[in-house]
């Protein structure tokens, strides 16, 4: 049975958990009094012991992207927190905002003191009206009481401020360069790496961008040190530190979001939301938010009687493979957000590819053609499909269009889009078939 573990999410459950009285009864603001006191190089030396895989989905460690930070002559830096959070399946960030806005705050200021900023944005998602309110009112009581501001704590002569941004709620507005476009004001559409944003970020200036849980666990990684931190993983040759939130949505009996030391095999997390809903069997599971590659029951865990690893990792044999950046990786998909979503026997999968194409076709910001085009006739393919109307040899023309759009974009949004089209076509291509000869939906549909 997992423990959930209480880091990240140690106040949670505290009454009025979101408050300043809380926070700081909980023992919070002591992680940036500490800061204050050490060199910013020291700090960013624990970030590094602590290993924490930057939790937004492309999984870069966060220490190194903080030492990329070099002071400008005549620019100031900027942290900027992408709280975009738009990626199907996955509901993590919002859980710290709304109950512990406080810790991401202390994070914030941790963060800027140590890549050498005065000034953190927190770009939110529009939607997200409760975490807005608690990050406003939590900015609000720490300024009042002079934990922000001039001389932060009344002491150190560092001025810290933190300022909240709204989005439109456009998915592109998660990817770094487009958030970072939307919070100068302008279209959200990616921009060109290089340079990164360590050189040219925010305003044309040196900018560090990190995902609303990497930031949080800055505090406690702070006060408990960064190789003990790192210990917490549940395996070291993971390569992903400590502990993070895990969701796991869909055909579960109790969906929900939890922390666990790195490491639970996909398994462990669907057993402790309580199974597959209704006692039905796993037809597959999306592991990181829409973006990640399908993978089939097959491909994650054996059937108990089975003896017969998976595959060999780090010269030990897999039968049930732990969620982590490379694990991941080697089963076929990635960990993306560490939100996983349960499908269940009995659920259509020409609708389930259809319904998430149609995201992604409204959601491709339209910059880059492969993407704008691709998109949008992987959509009307799948469409046709399911509406009865599709031919064989458009299954290969889902490929061909998808390997038309992988590399030929400005962002990873086409890779996005691209991958799990390709993965469906490919892991339920007899269900496909079933449709197109029996011209629509077989089981009319069903999602359960
Ligand atoms: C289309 C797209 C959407 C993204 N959405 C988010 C998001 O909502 N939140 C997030 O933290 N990262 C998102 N990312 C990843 C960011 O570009 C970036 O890698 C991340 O914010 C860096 O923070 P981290 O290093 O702490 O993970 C997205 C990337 C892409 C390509």
């Amino acid at each position: 049975m997992l423990q959930p573990q209480k880091i990240i999410s140690r106040n949670y459950e505290l009454p009025e958990s979101w408050t300043l009285a809380t926070f700081e009864k909980a023992g919070g603001y002591q992680a940036i009094r500490k800061a204050l006191q050490m060199e910013p190089a020291k700090i960013i030396d624990e970030m590094k012991a602590a290993n924490i895989r930057g939790r937004g989905g492309a999984g870069f460690p966060m220490g190194v992207k903080w030492s990329f930070m070099r002071p400008h002559p005549t620019k100031p830096a900027y942290l900027v927190v992408n709280a975009d959070e738009g990626e199907p399946g996955t509901h993590k960030d919002r859980t710290i905002m709304e109950r512990d806005p406080h810790s991401l705050i202390e994070g914030c200021m941790i963060g800027a003191y140590a890549i050498g900023a005065h000034v953190a944005y927190i770009y939110v998602r529009d939607e997200l009206h409760l975490a807005k309110k608690r990050l406003w009112d939590a900015i609000h009581d720490a300024r009042a009481k002079g934990y922000l501001g001039n001389r932060p704590f009344g002491a150190k002569d560092y001025p810290l401020e933190v300022h909240v941004h709204t989005g439109g709620g456009a998915y592109i507005c998660g990817e770094e360069t487009s958030l970072l476009n939307s919070l100068e004001g302008k279209r959200g559409e990616p921009r060109f790496k290089p340079p990164f944003p360590a050189q040219v970020g925010a305003f044309g200036c040196p900018t560090t961008v990190n995902n609303v849980e990497s930031i949080a666990a800055a505090g406690p990684v702070l006060l408990m040190g960064g190789a003990e931190f790192s210990k917490l993983s549940r395996l070291h040759a993971l390569n992903d530190g400590g502990s993070r939130l895990y969701g796991v949505n869909g055909h579960v009996e109790k969906p929900g979001t939890w922390e666990f030391n790195c490491g639970p095999t996909m398994n462990e997390l669907i057993e402790h939301a309580g199974g597959v809903s209704k006692g039905r069997k796993i037809k597959c599971v999306i592991p990181g938010g829409s973006s990640t590659p399908v993978l089939l029951p097959g491909e994650l865990f054996h059937a108990p009687d089975d003896k017969s690893p998976l595959h060999e990792w780090h010269g030990k044999s897999v039968f049930d493979v732990p969620m982590g950046v490379d694990t991941m990786r080697t089963a076929g998909s990635m960990l993306g957000t560490c939100c996983l979503t349960v499908i269940a026997e009995g659920t259509c999968m020409v609708r389930v590819a259809q319904n998430l194409a149609r995201f992604y076709k409204h959601e491709s910001c339209g910059q880059c053609t492969p993407c704008r085009e691709g998109t949008a006739w992987i959509l009307r393919i799948f469409d046709k499909i399911e509406n009865g109307q599709g031919e064989l040899r458009e299954l290969d023309q889902v490929a061909d269009i998808a390997s038309g759009i992988v590399g030929n974009t400005i962002c990873a949004f086409g890779e996005g889009a691209a991958g799990p089209a390709l993965t469906f076509v490919k892991k339920f291509r007899a269900e496909f078939v079933a449709h197109i000869e029996a011209k629509g939906c077989p089981s009319k549909g069903s999602i359960l």
